[in-house]
């Protein structure tokens, strides 16, 4: 990147496998929080590269009803820039939920090797599987000898703090026929607590030649900026901040400013679109998901969460909001980590 500015950076092409992005900049896999509706949001504003689902079980993609699901449901209109992530243990079963996911449309599958959740784990999935590299390396061939669209891993460091093993496993990741990877450098089970090891990315983008995003603690373009020159990752993938400020890809990356008026304008068109795609009690139930993050934007914002969470319908959710901004809430240059799960 040397001294080109981040959006000239992020808005050159990238290939990967037999396809290519416009933009390098895209949205991590976040269960509870990456649904359809966020994902709408988002595409409203634009400036994204690809939009990653949550995480979705093998054994259930293959028959799960996109009607009736609440997690494997996706916009048609989205499909061209949409991967979808899924998570398993079996490589018949994870070739067999790509394999749906291939005939659907989407841009491409995501294999989660990077989630350290208990209950994930203990089913040896998610980052479990990094203890078991001959697996790992069966479960990635499986999938990419069973579709033709991009293959994405997402891992993280691993189960020690021994970048040399990350190092490892992308390269096994990369002889199985991954077409490109999402590298979070933090050990399981250290969920956000500890700031993410950069360095670990560039080990990781030196040691392959397919594509290699960087993930953890993006939150300012000056993050991006250090991010790509610190650790020549190719591409730069956001979690939180894009859900606090869904608008986020589009400033990084077309100049889009916004103004103080956006934070309620963004949070109220996001209960519409909540509703749109599911019934009230749920919709609310993802709005409480979001919240923290959103109000992680505002000064004295745990005040401003409680009373924006007692709420048992949409419409309350709606008039929290107006009373919330009718005093004007102070906005942070940078959220509140706290906030932050
Ligand atoms: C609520 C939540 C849910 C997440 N779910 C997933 C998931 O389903 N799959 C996955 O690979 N990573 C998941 N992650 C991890 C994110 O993709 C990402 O690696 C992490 O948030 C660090 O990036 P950030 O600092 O930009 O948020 C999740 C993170 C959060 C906060």
């Amino acid at each position: 990147m040397k001294n080109q500015p981040l959006d000239q950076y992020l808005t050159k092409e990238l290939i990967i496998k037999n396809k290519t992005i416009h933009n390098r900049m895209v949205l991590a896999p976040m269960a509870g929080l990456g649904h359809i509706a966020l994902r709408q949001l988002i595409s409203e504003f634009g400036g994204f590269g690809l939009l990653f689902t949550g995480m979705c079980s093998a054994k259930a993609v293959p028959h799960e009803n996109p009607q009736t699901s609440l997690v494997f449901k996706w916009r048609q209109e989205e499909l061209d820039t949409l991967v979808c992530q899924i998570f398993g243990s079996e490589p018949d079963s994870m070739a067999r939920a790509s394999q749906r996911i291939e005939k659907e449309g989407f841009f491409g599958v995501d294999l989660n090797f990077g989630c350290s959740v208990a209950v994930i784990c203990k089913k040896g999935c998610g980052a479990a599987l990094l203890k078991n590299p001959d697996l790992s390396s069966r479960i990635v061939k499986a999938v990419s000898k069973a579709v033709s669209i991009p293959v994405f891993v997402k891992f993280r460091t691993g189960w020690e703090n021994t970048p040399q093993l990350a190092v490892d496993m992308a390269r096994r990741f990369e002889d199985a026929g991954a077409d490109a990877l999402t590298f979070h450098p933090r050990v399981a089970p250290d969920r956000r607590s500890r700031p993410p090891q950069w360095d670990t990315i560039k080990l990781v983008r030196q040691a392959v030649s397919i594509p290699v995003f960087g993930n953890g603690n993006l939150f300012h373009p000056d993050d991006g900026v250090k991010m790509i020159r610190q650790t020549s990752c190719q591409g730069l993938s956001v979690g939180r901040m894009a859900v606090a400020r869904p608008w986020l890809f589009a400033q990084w990356t077309k100049g889009f400013t916004p103004g103080n008026d956006i934070f309620l304008t963004a949070a109220l068109r996001l209960t519409h679109i909540l509703q749109d795609h599911y019934d009230d009690p749920f919709a609310v139930k993802l709005f409480k998901k979001f919240s923290p993050y959103f109000c992680a934007n505002f000064k004295f914002g745990h005040q401003i969460l409680k009373q924006l969470v007692q709420a048992h319908t949409m419409a309350e959710i709606r008039n929290n909001l107006d009373s919330i901004f009718e005093s004007d809430p102070e906005i942070l240059s940078r959220p509140n980590l706290n906030l932050f799960a």
